[in-house]
């Protein structure tokens, strides 16, 4: 089967690439680059004995999203395009609507125009907002995401939801991603941010690097272990083969559903800076700063319904998260570039 992935090139989607590669399946990449470089296409090449197509252009675009469609017998879509940075998401929140919301129904009309059906969509953690339950499961409401970003993934849903009522053919999976970690153990493709990094991970490598001089820990006065902000981090290549999973669940049925992808265990900022100085043997010099606005204390996966439903859980602990996001580092100092 082809698979169209948009937002191929970038962090996540090159690594969901390669696992359909290397599980047999023929891949078409449709990305603008817009954050990406197209040398993590040529490594994912390297790595597998497969070649895949690459288009570059826009899923706003409708006339080259047809095109593509017109060119290949595309079966499903796994659809990762998207912008992520939740900071510029509340500086310029049109510029998010239009790029997640509306280039996600630019998609849909077009699969529909195709009459390709199934789709895997990026969802995240992010739509469940603040709450006291832990874990977090998906029956529990979403719609409270505190920033454009947040809500550009709650909207989706919503229509993709809607979509799957109004039209038995479509087949739908929302993975509600927690926080993607590490890169895939040949160090040649990983996760490479433009600029000064948000992320923990990120931020970590780049402080390990000699590239930035310390890290700010926001925040040490939550309620949890030692006062840090406690996340349930997954290793991107466990994460890639949730995506194969649930390609795998949509194809055999119809409707619209929810997993949740994390590991269901929660590491602190403080916990994480340990793991990581001990997988590379880098001090990592740290300041402790108020916490961050929209940040929450934990957030943490209950993934019993993806074990149960798709057969999947994650097998990479820790270690390994920090130890392949040090040799990407390390081996990529300067990224793609
Ligand atoms: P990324 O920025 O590395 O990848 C996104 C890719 O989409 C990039 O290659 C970018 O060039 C491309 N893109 C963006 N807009 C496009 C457009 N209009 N047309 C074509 N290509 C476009 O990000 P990622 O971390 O790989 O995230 C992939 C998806 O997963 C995103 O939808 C993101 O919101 C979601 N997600 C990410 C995380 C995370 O922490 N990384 C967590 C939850 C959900
Ligand atoms: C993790 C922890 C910070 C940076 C974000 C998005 C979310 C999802 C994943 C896409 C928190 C602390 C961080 C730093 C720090 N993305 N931290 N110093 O905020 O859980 O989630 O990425 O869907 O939507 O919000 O991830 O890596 O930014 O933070 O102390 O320089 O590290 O306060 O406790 P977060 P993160």
């Amino acid at each position: 089967m082809k698979i169209l992935v948009t937002g191929g090139a970038g962090y996540i989607g090159s690594h969901t690439t390669l696992a359909l590669l290397e599980a047999g399946f023929e891949v078409v990449v449709l990305d603008n680059l817009c954050n990406s470089s197209k040398i993590a296409l040529t490594r994912v090449e390297q790595l597998t004995t497969s070649t895949l197509t690459f288009v570059e252009g826009d899923i706003n675009d409708r006339a080259l999203l047809d095109n593509v469609f017109a060119e290949h017998r595309i079966g499903a879509v796994m659809h990762f395009a998207g912008l992520k940075a939740v900071g510029e998401s509340v500086v310029q929140p049109l510029m998010y609507y239009r790029n997640n919301v509306a280039g996600t129904l630019i998609l849909c009309e077009a699969m529909a125009a195709a009459k390709v059906f199934k789709l895997v969509f990026s969802s995240s953690a992010t739509v469940y907002g603040e709450t006291n339950e832990m874990p977090l499961h998906e029956q529990l409401p979403t719609g409270s995401a505190t920033n454009p970003y947040g809500q550009s993934k709650v909207m989706v849903e919503r229509c993709l939801s809607d979509l799957g009522a109004a039209d038995p053919r479509w087949s739908i999976a929302l993975l509600r991603y927690f926080n993607p970690v590490g890169a895939h153990s040949s160090g040649l493709i990983g996760e490479n941010p433009n600029g000064r990094p948000n992320n923990l991970l990120p931020y970590i490598s780049q402080v390990a690097a000699g590239k930035l001089e310390e890290l700010a820990v926001y925040g040490n006065d939550y309620p949890t272990t030692d006062g840090t902000g406690v996340r349930d981090y997954i290793h991107v290549v466990d994460l890639a083969d949730g995506h194969l999973r649930a390609l795998q669940a949509i194809e055999s049925s119809h409707g619209v559903a929810a997993w949740n992808l994390g590991t269901g265990v929660g590491y602190s900022v403080l916990q994480i800076i340990e793991a990581f100085e001990k997988a590379s043997g880098c001090k990592i010099p740290y300041r402790l700063f108020p916490r961050r606005d929209g940040d929450i204390a934990e957030c943490r996966a209950d993934s019993s319904k993806a074990l149960r439903e798709l057969g999947w859980q994650s097998t990479r602990g820790l270690a390994e998260m920090m130890m392949d996001t040090w040799r990407w580092t390390r081996q990529n100092p300067t990224g793609y570039s």
